[in-house]
């Protein structure tokens, strides 16, 4: 891979951060042929809750001694860094997913704590990017038409660190053509999301053929539901997402009509938030909510990111009256808190695929007038 002289000297630093940073990107292009560095706009790190890094992953992040050069956000965190006793988070826990925060924050990190960072800053059409995250992965390359490829926690880091990626993968417009056509029918987005991606081979590229036209939001959830049970970067929408137009149909054809999720257990908790809540969907909920008019007798808990909560402060106060709660910085699937609950239901594919994996706990699926209701029940 060629590199430039600055670039080498990066290579050579007697700082050993920026010098590992440069070998883990020089790996990584060299591994996926890369011919060459390009910058980056910015970076997201995902891995940051104490749950799933534990204590191997703080030390390492302790350990980082240089700065981000480029505008860096970060994934949620295992708590609430406010409410994180009424999560039931114990002090221990605190203290080591405060000293991440800590850590991320000395290398200049944002602390945003969120998976949906293009709520907190606009990216544009083509930006290249080194993104850790799935769900925000797909949101940014086929909603948006920025260009990243899944990057690790590691490998964002490193790109922050030098602000540039090997110039692979997605960041290559023939790379980001649709190779299967889906059609679908009036299907529920995170239910086609979860089924679809299930069916997808490998690094395959769906385009989706839909009767109406799908919001921001419900793409939001088809991504995060693709990228969990598919692997999935990037998708199309025909007539919808800015790329589809560029790319001939792909020959091969899927169909769905129907999906059906049969996960059935009691619901104690109802997580809504995965991915984070935009204020679009919190106003949906506090409709849905005053529509009941009464407060809730289980448990409901909303997942939105600090940024988008601190401007809306009216908006959540409302939707908190109704004896919901409204978390920040953390979500039910990175966060310990969720594994009191015995059943928990959610309207998000990528919720249902990793739940039951990581917290251990049964999980029911419905869409979100359906997870907003059994609340009252
Ligand atoms: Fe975000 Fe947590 Fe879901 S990080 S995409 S809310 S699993």
């Amino acid at each position: 891979m060629y590199l430039t002289k600055e670039e080498e000297k990066l290579l050579d630093s007697d700082n050993e951060t920026i010098s590992k940073s440069m070998e883990i990107l020089v790996a990584l292009g060299r591994i996926y042929k890369a011919e060459r560095l390009i910058p980056v706009f910015s970076s997201h790190i995902s891995g940051i809750s104490y749950q799933n890094i534990g204590d191997a992953g703080l030390e390492w992040l302790e350990g980082l001694n240089a700065k981000v050069v480029v505008k860096t956000t970060v994934n949620p965190a295992g708590m609430d860094l406010v409410r994180w006793k009424e999560m039931g988070i114990e002090d221990e826990f605190y203290e080591k997913q405060m000293r991440i925060v800590r850590a991320l924050e000395k290398i200049g990190a944002e602390i945003s704590l969120t998976c949906t960072p293009y709520y907190l800053y606009e990216i544009k059409f083509g930006m290249h990017l080194a993104w850790a995250e799935s769900s925000a992965i797909a949101y940014a390359n086929s909603i948006v038409g920025a260009r990243t490829n899944r990057e690790s926690g590691i490998s964002a880091i490193a790109s922050a660190i030098i602000g540039k990626t090997p110039y692979y993968g997605l960041h290559i417009k023939a790379n980001r053509a649709p190779n299967v056509l889906v059609k679908a029918g009036d299907v529920n987005p995170s239910a086609l999301g979860f089924e679809i991606g299930n069916k997808l081979k490998h690094d395959q590229i769906p385009i989706f053929r839909f009767k109406k036209k799908l919001s921001n939001d419900e793409l939001k959830l088809l991504g995060a539901a693709l990228a969990a049970t598919g692997n999935v970067a990037i998708f199309h929408v025909e007539n919808q997402t800015p790329e589809w137009k560029d790319f001939d149909v792909p020959k091969e054809k899927l169909e769905v009509d129907k999906v059906e999720i049969e996960y059935e257990c009691e619901p104690d908790l109802i997580a809504i938030g995965c991915p984070h809540l935009s204020k679009d969907e919190l106003l949906q909920i506090l409709k849905l909510l005053e529509k009941e008019g009464k407060k809730v007798k289980r448990s409901l808990w909303l997942f939105t990111s600090r940024g988008v909560a601190n401007k809306n402060k009216g908006l959540i106060e409302k939707i908190e009256s109704f004896n919901a709660k409204v978390f920040c910085d953390t979500c039910m699937v990175v966060s310990p808190s969720t594994e009191k609950y015995e059943c928990v239901m959610v309207n998000s594919g990528k919720a249902l695929t990793y739940l039951p994996k990581l917290r251990k706990v049964k999980v029911r699926f419905g869409d979100l007038k359906e997870c907003v209701k059994i609340a009252f029940k």
